[in-house]
């Protein structure tokens, strides 16, 4: 067993699975039936689409919790290109994030669309800042769209918020669709943009109530019975001079079996952000090399809305391949989003692989 698989199964088998796990698997089950019943499966391209931060909660009853940098907005939007391009899409995001079709919206209150009538008796629209809406961000085609999703039931929407869910949500999909398609997992296209904790506190070692600050609380033994024995990564006390320490264990790399168990034959993609672009392609070319994946994206939290470099390895499997897509100057003053250049691009490089094995 390799270090990841360890890593992996002591997970699962010491952290509890969430309690909706079951609605979820349902749900999911039901989904890939419809599709497989109306003949879509044999059809249609599938994409798993992770968006959004995980968190780590730092307590049982959570009060706080450490959080990972996404405002889902590269998942939403590209979920909503994969099913403009005739994808089915499942949409794994983070609770509360943007989501496909509404991402349009975000800064828009909907209470100001609205408007009161006939002395306070009935509800009306208000049709002036209604046709402003749609001049401005095109609402009748998005609005055309999602109706037209929804009613095909294009895209099943899966939310978590800790790294404990996303995780056993993730695993759960992927047992899922590696049973549906089968031989036929070329069809299916893994695109990993959510941003997932790297560090974590197991559930058993949490403290069961909010972290006292108060030292004199932290030292009352009534207290100190009160709290699980277990609770010994965080750290705060007298000897402390009431300092919190944390002690975080790290979270089992999961990309390793999602390419080796599950879609060995799938084209998955992961996504690296960095900060320092000194780092972004070594770190790329790292993941590559490490998980033994198709494709990574990588992006730098400062332009990455203007920018994202593909890289991946040659044909002859003999070094990489960079190339990078850029907005111009007034595609970033016209508010062009990255993802309509760069999502044609993956849906080339995966129709290839699905010619790949079909010609087989
Ligand atoms: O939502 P936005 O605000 O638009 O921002 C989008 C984004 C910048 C978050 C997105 O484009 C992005 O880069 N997402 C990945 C962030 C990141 O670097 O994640 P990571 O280092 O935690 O993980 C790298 C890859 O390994 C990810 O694809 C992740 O799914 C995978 N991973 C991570 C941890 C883990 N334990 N197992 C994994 O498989």
């Amino acid at each position: 067993m390799t270090v990841e698989n360890e890593q992996e199964s002591d997970f699962f088998a010491t952290n509890p699975a969430p309690k909706n796990l079951p609605q979820i698997s349902a749900k999911l089950h039901e989904f890939l039936e419809f599709h497989q019943e109306n003949g879509n499966l044999n059809k249609k391209k599938i994409v798993l689409v992770t968006s959004g931060g995980t968190t780590v909660p730092l307590e049982n009853n959570t009060v706080r919790f450490i959080d990972n940098f996404s405002a889902g907005t590269r998942g939403s939007l590209s979920a909503e290109y994969f099913l403009n391009n005739g994808y089915l899409v499942i949409f794994l995001h983070r609770e509360f994030s943007l989501l496909p079709f509404l991402n349009h919206f975000g800064n828009i209150n909907f209470l100001d669309l609205l408007q009161i009538e006939n002395d306070g008796q009935k509800l009306g629209l208000d049709k002036n800042k209604v046709s402003k809406l749609n001049s401005d961000h095109n609402l009748l085609k998005v609005l055309k769209n999602y109706k037209y999703h929804t009613a095909n039931r294009n895209y099943l929407s899966i939310s978590f918020t800790t790294i404990n869910e996303y995780l056993f949500t993730l695993r759960a999909i992927s047992e899922d669709l590696k049973n549906f398609y089968e031989e036929k997992n070329f069809r299916i296209l893994i695109y990993l943009a959510a941003a997932v904790s790297d560090f974590f506190i197991p559930q058993s070692e949490l403290p069961e109530h909010k972290i006292q600050s108060n030292l004199a609380i932290l030292e009352d033994p009534q207290y100190q019975q009160s709290q699980n024995p277990e609770a010994k990564q965080i750290e705060i006390s007298s000897s402390t001079n009431g300092k919190l320490k944390l002690n975080l264990d790290p979270v089992p790399k999961f990309l390793k079996t999602i390419v080796d168990r599950w879609y060995n034959n799938s084209f998955i993609i992961s996504f690296k952000l960095e900060t320092d672009d000194g780092l972004l392609i070594k770190k790329c070319k790292q993941a590559l090399a490490r998980y033994d994946h198709q494709l990574v994206i990588g992006n730098l939290l400062q332009s990455r809305k203007e920018k994202v470099v593909f890289v991946n390895k040659n044909i002859d499997q003999q070094g990489y391949k960079e190339d990078w897509f850029k907005l111009k100057e007034n595609e970033i003053l016209d508010g062009v989003q990255i993802e309509s250049i760069f999502i044609p691009e993956l849906i080339k490089l995966h129709d290839n692989w699905i010619d790949h094995f079909e010609s087989k």
